[in-house]
């Protein structure tokens, strides 16, 4: 079978380096929208338990091209669904264009149900479906004319860890929480501080990177429900990933972090909470002018205020020099800066060593590391 890893721009390439590491077959990685990859269910189990990075695991049902509705119509017919859904399940879906001769969302959304319709009517030999089942969230997606058929193997996003309940005043998504930690080249030995962390996210991210926790362990996936999957094989998955994660919290860790607000702090302990990590992130109410580590260097990692409207431009600035005077006063530390205010390095004192683009929502971002 052939899977997508589906991640957000920026992110395709770690998404790719994690499926290699997790020893998936055949990685490839997209131009956008994540990896490709070949495996078994049990194989995309542990990608969807254990991917930091991705937003969705969908197993692919057929690629072709289509430039006309009749030709979608026949390849979503074309397809094999009996072989996933039985006679109730339930198969919503969601369509997207993107430079193709089929550019109506909604009319593709339409022939692909009736096509789909038509196939299971032949193979189920019934008229009408009554859609009371496990749900089968299909995705056509059309690109360049080449069309996308897939089912949705993850449900909930994967960045939907089940640790936050509870939204501050802008929290990172926890994929790109996580791709932050993963690129700013900080190693689990070492001190990591977030001087306004907020929510938490960067935190917890970090210490499931440093205590070997799988980001998914204690959610659920869709494919989960499927009646085709082998259970026993996932639930054999996720008790060694528990195994893992129990010797893994054995470590020491250093990671603390603080934040001026503090509501945001009270947020972030019961997110830790929720994560099970209470006791093991020192946090505290600070402004980050008076944040001084001692001890031996590690890195900060910090997603300032944006000052993406006019009215908070200012105090966003005024952050970011105090970003950089909290680096001058910690020799040998490394500070990461996710932002979207373009003079961030003007106003921090220096010239970032390293650049890389992101998109927080909409925002466009870049995460400056500065050795
Ligand atoms: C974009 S939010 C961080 C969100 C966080 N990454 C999360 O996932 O919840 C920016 C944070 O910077 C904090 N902040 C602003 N000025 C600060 C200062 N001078 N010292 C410490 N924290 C500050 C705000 O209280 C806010 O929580």
């Amino acid at each position: 079978m052939r899977w997508i890893a589906s991640a957000a721009f920026g992110m395709e390439g770690m998404t790719g380096r994690d499926l290699k590491h997790l020893g998936m077959r055949d990685v490839k990685v997209m131009d956008v929208g994540g990896a490709m990859f070949e495996g078994d269910f049990a194989d995309a189990f542990r990608a969807s338990l254990w991917l930091r990075t991705c937003d969705r695991v969908l197993l692919v049902m057929s690629q072709f091209e289509a430039r006309t509705y009749e030709e979608l119509f026949q390849g979503v017919k074309a397809i094999e669904w009996e072989k996933l859904l039985p006679a109730d399940g339930a198969f919503p879906i969601r369509a997207k264009c993107v430079k193709s001769q089929l550019m109506s969302p909604s009319d593709v959304q339409k022939i692909g149900k009736r096509a789909m319709v038509e196939r299971m009517k032949q193979t189920y030999g019934l008229d009408w479906f009554p859609e009371t089942g496990v749900t089968f969230q299909v995705d056509i997606s059309i690109r360049n004319d080449v069309v996308t058929v897939a089912v949705d193997a993850s449900g909930e996003p994967l960045s939907k860890r089940g640790y936050r309940t509870w939204n501050g005043e802008a929290p990172l998504r926890e994929t790109l929480a996580a791709a932050l930690i993963l690129q700013s080249g900080w190693h689990p030995w070492q001190p990591l501080y977030d001087p306004c962390c907020g929510t938490g996210t960067l935190l917890i991210e970090a210490a499931f990177i440093a205590l070997g926790r799988a980001p998914g362990l204690t959610r659920k996936f869709a494919m989960e429900a499927w009646p085709v999957v082998p259970i026993d094989d996932l639930n054999a998955i996720r008790r060694e990933a528990r195994l893992k994660y129990e010797e893994g919290s054995k470590r020491a860790i250093r990671i603390a972090g603080s934040d001026i607000d503090p509501e945001a702090i009270e947020l972030a302990r019961r997110h830790l909470k929720q994560a099970g990590l209470a006791g093991r992130i020192e946090l505290s109410v600070m402004d980050m002018r008076d944040v001084n580590v001692p001890g031996e260097p590690g890195v900060f990692v910090a997603n300032p205020p944006y000052g993406e409207r006019l009215d908070n431009i200012r105090a966003a600035h005024a952050v970011a020099k105090q970003l950089g005077a909290l680096q001058r006063r910690h020799p040998g530390w490394k500070l990461c800066a996710f932002s979207a205010d373009m003079g961030f390095e003007r106003e921090y004192g220096r010239r970032a060593t390293r650049r890389r683009r992101y998109y927080n929502g909409r925002i466009e971002c870049e995460y400056r590391i500065f050795e």
